[in-house]
């Protein structure tokens, strides 16, 4: 088993843990919540397509990359390029990393805290307290949010000041199964309904003239949110992976499991959506959405009175429950960065260091609950901006620092045949060339 550098780094348990963790750290309100609603505003099919394209050409690369300087290093973000070179620009892409994080975590945490409250919603809706019920849909009522989103913070520090095994493997075990099951169900359910093919044909059928640059830029930055890429989550995570881990397939297990689960939550969402609309729910205002943002917090709980009885109930409230957990695995990979950068270059000891991070961000955090506006541009900065430029650095890190070759030694270590493999030709193209071209060439014409 694998054993711990420090007392305060860990380690992961298990093979299996450590899939779990990055799974759980990439499947979130991200596949659940963002990923359905951007198909739904942005191009429907044309947008999966392009975000498959994304996620399988350049965030698979980058993920291996980045779990291979972890591996290497051994550190947190900052540290870790510090530690692979005497260059003093990277550290710098680290900390931008520790920012990125930090700010995502901020309003993450907020929007975790609406799907939270609905879980209570449907109970309420239930037994007709509609009061209650109608003050927790309110998205836009700040001390609500800002109380919801507190308690979500409290429980994500307390599971990271319970360390890396126990706290962090241990709490993502169980849901994941879980949720597919529930999703499964209720996809189930909406395909039966009336109106549900229109959805099913705008999510599935192409209209490719609707890909533009805008589209794409929006998907790519999904794709790296998604992954939980470009801002050193997998080069922290990577950081407590045993040696004898195979890399490449770590990787393509937890970028298919979150491919799935986005997928999964379109098909969910997308029918819906006009299984709502043919029930006479004002969705769209004349052929727009009527709200992007809080979509899903119409459309689902919408869906579950509609089902209604003790049946709707246990969907809604298990649905939700599910919903928080996926976003908990997240947002305690959102913590552990900066938390793990304090306990390496300040040497804090871990408890210590969970509660001042996470009790600065929660400061944030409620300036983002009074000001919900706050959310989209914090979205652009930071996610659809800030991760693809440190997926750009990771590249060029490896490319022109670290070098790709040494990058390969690091994960023959867990797959010893690598340097017969095709991997060993096409991996250092992509990373070298596609990856960076591409994730420039986006960036620049979305400002051109
Ligand atoms: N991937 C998560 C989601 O889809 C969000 C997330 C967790 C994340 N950790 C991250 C995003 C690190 C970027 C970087 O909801």
């Amino acid at each position: 088993m694998a054993v711990a550098s420090t007392n305060d780094r860990g380690s992961w348990n298990s093979k299996l843990g450590f899939i779990l963790a990055a799974a759980g750290s990439a499947v979130g309100l991200g596949n659940i919540w963002g990923f359905p609603t951007k198909v739904a505003t942005e191009g429907g099919a044309a947008y999966l397509v392009v975000y498959l394209i994304c996620t399988f050409l350049i965030g698979f690369p980058v993920m291996v990359a980045e779990l291979s300087i972890g591996r290497k290093a051994r550190k947190n973000p900052v540290g870790a390029f510090k530690a692979l070179s005497s260059n003093k620009f990277f550290p710098l892409v680290g900390l931008w990393g520790v920012i990125c994080g930090v700010m995502i975590l901020s309003f993450y945490t907020v929007i975790a805290g609406w799907a939270f409250g609905f879980a209570f919603e449907e109970i309420f809706y239930y037994f007709g307290w509609m009061d209650a019920a109608n003050w927790l849909t309110d998205t836009g009522n700040g001390p609500k949010n800002a109380l919801i989103a507190s308690v979500f913070m409290l429980g994500t520090i307390k599971i990271i000041t319970g360390g890396v095994s126990d706290g962090i493997e241990k709490a993502t075990k169980t849901m994941m199964p879980l949720l597919i099951g529930i999703m499964v169900i209720m996809i189930g359910y909406v395909l039966t309904q009336p109106g549900a093919s229109e959805g099913v044909r705008e999510y599935l059928l192409p209209d490719f003239s609707k890909i533009n640059t805008t589209l794409i830029f929006s998907a790519m930055g999904q794709a790296f949110f998604s992954l939980s890429l470009g801002m050193g989550a997998l080069i922290t995570y990577g950081s407590y992976l045993n040696k004898k881990e195979n890399i490449p397939q770590a990787a393509a297990l937890v970028t298919i499991a979150d491919v799935g689960i986005a997928f999964l939550a379109g098909l969910l969402i997308l029918p819906a959506m006009y299984v709502a609309k043919n029930a006479g729910i004002e969705i769209f205002v004349g052929d727009q959405l009527a709200s992007s943002t809080d979509l899903v917090f119409q459309i689902l709980p919408a869906l579950f009175h509609s089902i209604g009885g003790a049946i709707g109930l246990i969907l809604g409230v298990v649905f939700f429950l599910l919903l928080s957990i996926a976003a908990l695995t997240s947002t305690i990979s959102l913590l552990e960065v900066p938390v793990s950068f304090v306990i390496d270059e300040y040497r804090v000891k871990r408890k210590k260091a969970a509660w001042s991070v996470g009790l600065g961000v929660l400061v944030v955090s409620i300036i983002v609950a009074f000001n919900t506006s706050l959310i989209g541009t914090f979205d652009y900065i930071f996610n659809n901006l800030g991760l693809p430029i440190g997926g750009l650095m990771t590249c060029i890190f490896i490319t022109y620092v670290w070098k790709t070759d040494s990058a390969i030694t690091e994960m023959e270590f867990g797959f010893a045949g690598i340097r017969q493999t095709i991997f060993v030709k096409v991996w250092p193209f992509f990373i070298r060339v596609i990856c960076p071209a591409a994730i420039l060439y986006n960036i620049i014409r979305n400002f051109v």
